[in-house]
């Protein structure tokens, strides 16, 4: 199977250029909490990042890759951090990420040789039961499954979920077709990849429950394709009705759902109408970045597709939600992103939840320099003066260009957002260094390394 497009780049033997080299050492850049059990948050190119990773011996050690990429939208993203929550308006824009691949920048085409070689490499990290989600809709979803019908081979198909994203109101309902209210999740996987579906209550009209002997409730459904040993297995243990005329049918125990309403277990399929849109998640989860899906999701993805300890990876990370679902559910996550407004919304979010963090950069990526920083010192106490209202700020150390932060305050966003704490008390000591992180991705930086900023020692604000 082989998708073409007009001048395709991929696998021609005529890479596109990137300014970076590929296969780098990743450099280091800051540690917060324990190194061993650290997440990993990349700034760059997930194509650089993969290769370097590669060159660590991580590949075929990743048991779920999940990417949620630009979908050739044809937009530009803005992040907007509320500072008084959304009644008093006060927010912060910043393009967090570019998805433009009209005719003059080569169209989809184009779009295609950013995306194919990155999930091309990312498919070389997967371990023998590792599994590629890749998040997309109705623009790119179908060209995705050719391309890794051609990097995995058809047989390693394992899913195309449909997610309901949001409900069919408005625009969407009056579009004179059907509402495109649907995101799409693709999913190969490597020859021992088995995905483990939840299972999710469905309630049950009343006419359909009826009372077994022991006045257990039950809805019974036809015997379907079960074979005469699975019947005889079931009936062994309770769960074969007979009608009077001797039809057999199968009976599904019932449970109360939170509401008290009862229902019937059932795995979930490939159609996702469960998991609530972000929009109707807690206001302390959205973090005002653009395109960020709900926790929910990842976490329902990574619970069925990887185990405890598994490493979990995602090069197109924007605000983390992966990281903060790895992290919960107790798996081990390596993200990257471009854009510095995401390494800065990640890292914050990543460190509200606690988790321990590795921030690192590849070759030749910078990040923009806030200027302005000012810090007060006085005996164990560090007040950060300007910004005022910093995204989140660190105290810490510098050894060898890695900063190891031992105190840090972030902003909680919510409706009412927690404005990050500006006081810290640490143990005084002489190279003390602090980091501050804007909401536009740039980050300040005072003390030892930069010859003590801009208030001295005991000065007064
Ligand atoms: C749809 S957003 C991801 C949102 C994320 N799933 C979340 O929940 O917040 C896509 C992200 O891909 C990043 N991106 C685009 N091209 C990239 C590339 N070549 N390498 C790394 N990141 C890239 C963008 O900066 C953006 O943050």
């Amino acid at each position: 199977m082989r998708l073409t497009w007009p001048g395709r780049q991929w696998r021609e033997g005529d890479e596109p250029p990137t300014s970076t080299e590929r296969g780098a050492t990743l450099t280091a850049a800051e540690l917060v909490g324990d190194g061993r059990a650290a997440h990993r948050l990349v700034h760059g190119d997930g194509l650089d990042v993969v290769a370097s990773l590669e060159a660590e011996g991580l590949g075929g050690q990743v048991d779920l890759v999940y990417v949620d990429p630009p979908y050739a939208s044809d937009r530009d993203y803005v992040a907007e951090a509320r500072l008084d929550g959304p009644a008093d308006g006060r927010a912060l824009r910043t393009l967090a990420y570019e998805d433009r691949w009209s005719y003059e920048r080569g169209g989809v085409g184009a779009y295609l040789d950013m995306l194919a070689p990155r999930l091309d490499a990312l498919t070389r990290l997967l371990s023998p039961r590792g599994t590629i989600w890749v998040h997309l809709d109705w623009r790119a979803a179908y060209l995705v499954r050719s391309i890794l019908d051609e990097i995995l081979g058809r047989d390693a198909f394992k899913n195309e979920i449909v997610w309901r994203r949001a409900p069919n109101l408005g625009r969407q309902a009056a579009s004179g077709q059907f509402g495109r209210t649907l995101d799409t999740l693709v999913v190969y996987g490597r020859e021992k990849a088995t995905l483990r579906p939840p299972t999710r209550l469905e309630p049950i009209e009343p006419s359909a429950i009826r009372w077994d002997d022991e006045g257990r409730p039950f809805t019974s459904a036809p015997r379907g394709d079960y074979t005469d040993a699975s019947i005889a297995k079931l009936d062994a243990e309770g769960r074969v009705h007979r009608t009077a005329s001797g039809r057999v049918y199968i009976k599904y125990f019932l449970v109360k759902n939170g509401e008290g309403v009862l229902c019937r277990e059932r795995r979930v399929d490939a159609l996702w109408t469960d998991v609530a849109p972000l929009r109707h998640a807690a206001a302390s989860e959205r973090t005002g970045y653009p395109t960020q899906k709900p926790r929910a999701l990842l976490e329902r993805i990574i619970a069925c597709a990887s185990e405890p300890g598994s490493l979990v990876v995602d090069t197109f990370a924007g605000s983390g939600t992966t990281g903060v679902a790895a992290h919960a559910l107790g798996r081990r996550a390596i993200l990257a992103d471009k854009s510095p407004v995401a390494i800065a919304t990640a890292r914050a979010r990543l460190l509200r939840d606690e988790a321990p963090l590795r921030v690192e950069r590849t070759a030749g990526t910078s990040v923009p320099e806030a200027k302005g920083v000012k810090v007060q010192v006085k005996a164990d106490r560090v007040r950060l003066v300007e910004p005022a209202e910093p995204l989140a700020w660190a105290v810490g150390t510098e050894e060898l260009g890695v900063f190891h932060a031992t105190w840090h305050a972030e902003r909680v966003p919510g409706a009412k957002p927690v404005p990050a704490a500006l006081e810290a008390r640490v143990p005084r000591r002489p190279d003390l260094c602090v980091r501050v992180f804007c909401d536009d991705g740039s980050v300040g930086t005072w003390g030892a390394s930069r010859g003590k900023g801009d208030l001295a020692e005991g000065a007064s604000t």
